[in-house]
């Protein structure tokens, strides 16, 4: 939620900037800004919207400067207009600061910095922390950031800009996202990493508490306590195409593709415990929390080990028991998302042995966790996540492989064989993509739509859902097949499209039960089905995509494909911005 970007170095600053927050613009689009100071003096631009809006603005009035902030704001506080862009200035424009996380005590800040005289144009939380600033200045800018931050409550990356200091550019985190590159003569800043790739891959990330100052000569990190710490950097092998949506019009699709190449490769691991555990909780948010679903599965059918999935920020109102011989395995593809955070720290509290599953070398929670799994999926910048999702769920499978061989409970045996032949079937999967767009197009404006299954296609039920919602804006219903009578079949109407994914042979005439019960009532009905259960299917359903001929139990990490194509297609058939969906950020940072 909000990117922020910086840079010191010999170059344009207004260029750096706006290049970088192109490429954290997934991280909110509601506003956008940038400062770069010139001498003492400086200079702002800001707008409501994109920033292709501000760099219009920034051709109006070019930023002469090699020292610069910018910032894209996904709203907490206050609505998208001019006056809340960031950056925010102290009264006498002397300070500048853009902030990505949450001041949760802003109303308390902004009140007494009120009655000391200080006046405020905005309704952002940031603007108070641009006061405090100019309140505690003392003209030693680290000192103050490192002062001020005692005051600061809530989650913060904050980066500033002072006039009367045109030789460097400070920072300071607490709880969001911050990494710092460097190389010869320059120095950046930003939320993410893909916005520093076109300039350098030795990256550092300050601690928890710590702040930075950047030169032209480095980067110079500070404990809380202002005492100097030794940067170690870190290369990132992440290459700039992967950051790039290259001939594909939507970062999605491409990601959607990069699926048979996410799928190619094991998870590095780091450091997983030498013992396998007797039972794991899984905790993640949206897509992630999916991946968690089908994780257990595999955790219970394959290793026997017990395994809770637990929507991360509802698990913080769970009866705190102590853990013993328990993983957590926090699932998020960017290592940032606050409520996956949080819960992983109340499971490590809890006695767990916290594993974190990322796509973020270097996101805060693989730096703490003791252990963690790195899914070799490459950058994922469009909101909706999709290579993420598959990876994870290949990463979740081969540890309950490997922690059923070290426990001796292997309850079924898959080949190293068959899960090499994944980027196959995802391939085959890929290249059905014109039936999917050819059944989904003249459908995209129906009002609602159905997605069912049962065991672990019920996961893939409620990741077809998301997705379709997500982008699309059409509610979209997932249902355990054998739950609908329950209830939710009252909402099936003539023509509704009721979509049932069936991969498991255990449960496929029951569900196609249930697609019959939808289609005795008018529904239109549609299976996703193995080759083997075709027959069967079309008698039930309207229309039938057979998906390649795989085990059933590597099925839905490859089933969700098409369903990630349906919405795809369906969100730019109604012209939709796919990448860049309404009211949402890719990663969030606030709880
Ligand atoms: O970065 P994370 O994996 O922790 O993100 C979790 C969710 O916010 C994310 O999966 C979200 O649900 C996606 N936008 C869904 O496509």
């Amino acid at each position: 939620m909000c990117g922020i970007m910086g840079y010191i170095g010999t170059q344009s600053a207004q260029e750096i900037l706006l290049n970088g927050l192109e490429h954290l613009s997934y991280r909110g689009y509601d506003s956008a800004g940038v400062a770069v100071q010139k001498e003492n003096r400086l200079q702002i631009v800001k707008t409501r919207g994109r920033i292709d809006l501000l760099r219009q603005k920034c051709q109006d009035t070019p930023l002469d400067g090699t020292l610069g902030i910018g910032h894209t704001r996904w709203a907490t506080h206050g609505p998208a207009n001019d006056l809340n862009a960031h950056p925010h200035t102290d009264a006498r424009g002397r300070i500048a600061i853009v902030h990505n996380g949450v001041i949760e005590n802003h109303a308390q800040l902004r009140q007494m910095l009120t009655a000391r005289g200080f006046v405020f144009r905005s309704d952002t939380d940031t603007e108070c922390a641009a006061h405090l600033l100019r309140l505690l200045y003392d003209g030693d800018m680290l000192r103050t950031l490192l002062l001020a931050a005692r005051y600061l409550t809530g989650s913060y990356a904050i980066a500033a800009l002072c006039a009367d200091d045109p030789s460097a550019l400070y920072c300071i985190r607490s709880g969001s996202p911050l990494i710092l590159g460097t190389r010869e003569g320059e120095s950046y800043l930003s939320s993410d990493i893909p916005a520093l790739l076109p300039y350098t891959r030795e990256l550092t990330v300050p601690e928890d508490g710590e702040a930075a100052v950047l030169r032209r000569s480095g980067i110079y990190l500070f404990s809380a306590k202002g005492q100097r710490r030794r940067a170690q950097t870190f290369h990132v092998s992440w290459d700039m195409q992967s950051a790039e949506k290259g001939v594909y019009p939507h970062f999605m699709l491409k990601e959607i593709h990069e699926q048979p190449q996410a799928l190619h490769s094991p998870p590095i691991i780091r450091k997983l415990p030498a013992r396998a555990p007797s039972q794991a909780v899984l905790l993640g948010c949206g897509t992630a929390y999916h991946a968690c679903l089908l994780g257990a599965y595999y955790m219970e059918r394959l290793a026997g080990i017990p395994a809770f999935p637990e929507i991360a920020s509802e698990y913080r109102s769970r009866i705190a028991f102590p853990y013993r011989d328990c993983a957590c395995i926090a699932v998020s593809q960017s290592g940032e998302t606050a409520d996956t955070i949080s819960a992983a720290r109340m499971a490590k509290a809890r006695g767990a042995v916290l594993v974190t599953l990322t796509n973020t070398l270097g996101s805060t929670l693989e730096r703490m966790s003791p252990a963690a799994l790195l899914t070799p999926a490459g950058p994922e910048l469009s909101v909706a996540s999709t290579k993420a999702y598959t990876a994870q769920a290949l990463a979740l499978l081969q540890l309950a492989l490997r922690w059923g061989r070290m426990r001796g409970t292997l309850q079924e045996a898959l080949s190293e064989q068959q899960l090499l032949h994944l980027p196959h079937w995802a391939q085959e999967m890929l290249s059905s993509s014109s039936a999917i767009q050819a059944y989904i197009e003249p459908r995209a404006d129906q009002p609602l739509f159905f997605f069912i299954g049962r065991g672990a296609d019920a996961v893939t039920a409620r990741e077809a859902a998301l997705k379709f919602k997500e982008i699309t804006y059409t509610p979209a219903e997932s249902y355990p097949a054998g739950e609908l009578k329950h209830g939710a079949i009252a909402l099936i109407h003539e023509g509704m499209p009721v979509i049932a994914i069936c991969t498991q042979p255990e449960w496929l005439h029951k569900t196609l039960v249930n697609l019959s019960e939808c289609r005795a009532r008018g529904a239109e009905c549609v299976c996703f089905c193995l080759p083997h259960m075709e027959k069967d299917a079309r008698e039930a359903a309207d229309h039938v995509f057979v998906l390649p001929d795989m085990p059933p139990l590597l099925a839905p990490i490859i089933s969700v494909i098409p369903l990630q194509l349906l919405a795809y297609y369906a969100a730019c058939k109604k012209g939709l911005d796919v990448d860049k969906p309404r009211n949402l950020a890719k990663s969030v940072t606030v709880e």
